[in-house]
């Protein structure tokens, strides 16, 4: 079966505060489901994508942030995520979001995090992450959880961030009519 774009959800949208679910059974709709991520995360394009970004309130992430052509693709597919240690050293990057599109803003965290997860084959994973590795699978464990990226910064800016979504999702909307 071909992949499948699937819409991105635009923040404010009450499905990207959510608490996701944890997965209990890796089956064929799953692993469709995983694919049509990457193809939508590849095509935005971003670096990651998380299943409430596109309306499924599970704890599935995709990333790739290998920045390098096609052939060196490096999808990973998590299943329920967890981070199982972060550093004390933290780091800055200016982050953005597929569901926050055209908006950046420095956010600190850890510098490097241990993440434990299931594969597509339902096998246990453990892998240290750092660099840009890092801030993104920390920024996709947070849309499990209901965390947006803007949630780090000071509420004056985060409601400057959510008023311009606002005004760019009318401006969609009227598009569309
Ligand atoms: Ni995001």
């Amino acid at each position: 079966m071909r992949n499948m774009l699937r819409p991105i959800l635009l923040h404010p949208n009450p499905k990207l505060k959510k608490v996701c679910e944890p997965v209990v059974k890796i089956d064929d709709a799953l692993i469709k489901l995983s694919a049509d991520m990457l193809d939508t995360m590849y095509h935005a394009p971003g670096i990651g994508l998380a299943a409430p970004q596109i309306g499924i309130l599970s704890r599935i992430i995709v990333m790739d942030c290998e920045k390098e052509e096609a052939a060196k693709r490096k999808p990973i597919v998590m299943i329920n995520p967890e981070i199982v240690a972060s550093s004390d050293e933290e780091n800055i990057y200016e982050e953005g979001c597929l569901s926050i599109p055209e908006q950046f803003a420095e956010v600190k965290r850890p510098s490097s995090v241990q993440v434990k997860w299931l594969d597509k084959d339902g096998a246990e994973q453990l892998q240290e992450f750092d660099g840009l590795w890092s801030t993104c699978v920390q920024h996709e464990i947070d849309h499990l959880n209901g965390r947006l990226f803007i949630d780090y910064l000071g509420a004056i800016k985060r409601q400057l961030i959510t008023r311009k979504m606002q005004k760019f999702k009318r401006e969609i909307a009227r598009e569309e009519k």
